[in-house]
């Protein structure tokens, strides 16, 4: 039963671009058939906390256990359920727009939970149960952040997903972009609207084909190394 973890951050309770096309892409990823399962997480209605601890980022025994109080153990407990939602999925898909040059805190907090070393990314040996499964991302953005732009050096939205789903887990990242979407709503930038659709088109395009397509790897490919 193939499973697509579907993960939405859009602040936006209507109109998100993001959560279109990861629609877009769920759709077409349950349209392969029955067994093509579907778990979705939406960051703005459902957010989860903050990072409680910093031993929480290691793995027993390489990091200190966490203090024995009530309100860690919980944090401890929200966290390994996040973990075991995204290992237990096969393909991971992430809606991720832009604020403020950067991911939303939402889907921040959200890494925070699920970046454990020695769990998710290697320490002191190769542990990346994730890698080679496949990680989608839909950047959404209101202006242009292409080369050559004003803006080419200050997307700080996506790298930090790039380095911990694709360097930290091994993950296989693909991006999958769509710039100036406040020209729908913002007179000023009307005379951009054209291209932005002409962008939101092929992005659906691009992201209903991987949807028919992606795969996970062979189980023996996810294997950790061992020493
Ligand atoms: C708080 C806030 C900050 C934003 N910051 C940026 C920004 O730094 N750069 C940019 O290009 N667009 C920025 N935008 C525009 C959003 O990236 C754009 O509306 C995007 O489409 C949001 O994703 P969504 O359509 O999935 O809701 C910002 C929007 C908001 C609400």
């Amino acid at each position: 039963m193939p499973e697509l973890l579907r993960i939405d951050a859009s602040y936006a309770p209507n109109g998100s671009v993001s959560r279109e096309l990861t629609g877009v892409f769920a759709k077409a990823w349950r349209d392969r058939g029955s067994e093509y399962t579907l778990v979705e997480r939406d960051l703005r209605t459902d957010p989860v906390p903050h990072f409680a601890h910093p031993a929480l980022h290691w793995h027993p025994p390489l990091g200190e256990a966490p203090p024995a109080d009530d309100a860690l153990r919980e944090a401890a407990r929200v966290q390994r359920s996040l973990v075991d939602e995204l290992l237990a999925a096969d393909v991971l898909l992430i809606g991720a727009p832009m604020y403020n040059y950067s991911p939303p805190s939402t889907l921040r907090a959200w890494l925070d939970h699920v970046h454990v070393r020695g769990l998710t990314s290697a320490a002191e040996r190769d542990t990346r149960p994730l890698r080679g499964r496949a990680a989608v991302i839909v950047a959404t953005r209101g202006t242009v952040h292409g080369p050559g732009t004003a803006n080419e050096h200050r997307d700080h939205a996506i790298p930090p997903l790039r380095l911990i789903l694709g360097e930290e887990f091994g993950m296989e990242v693909t991006v999958v972009a769509v710039n100036r979407t406040l020209s729908a709503s913002l007179p000023a930038l009307a005379d951009e609207r054209p291209a932005f659709e002409e962008e939101r088109r092929t992005a659906a395009a691009h992201l209903i084909e991987l949807a028919r397509t992606v795969t996970r790897h062979a189980p023996q490919d996810d294997r950790p190394d061992t020493d």
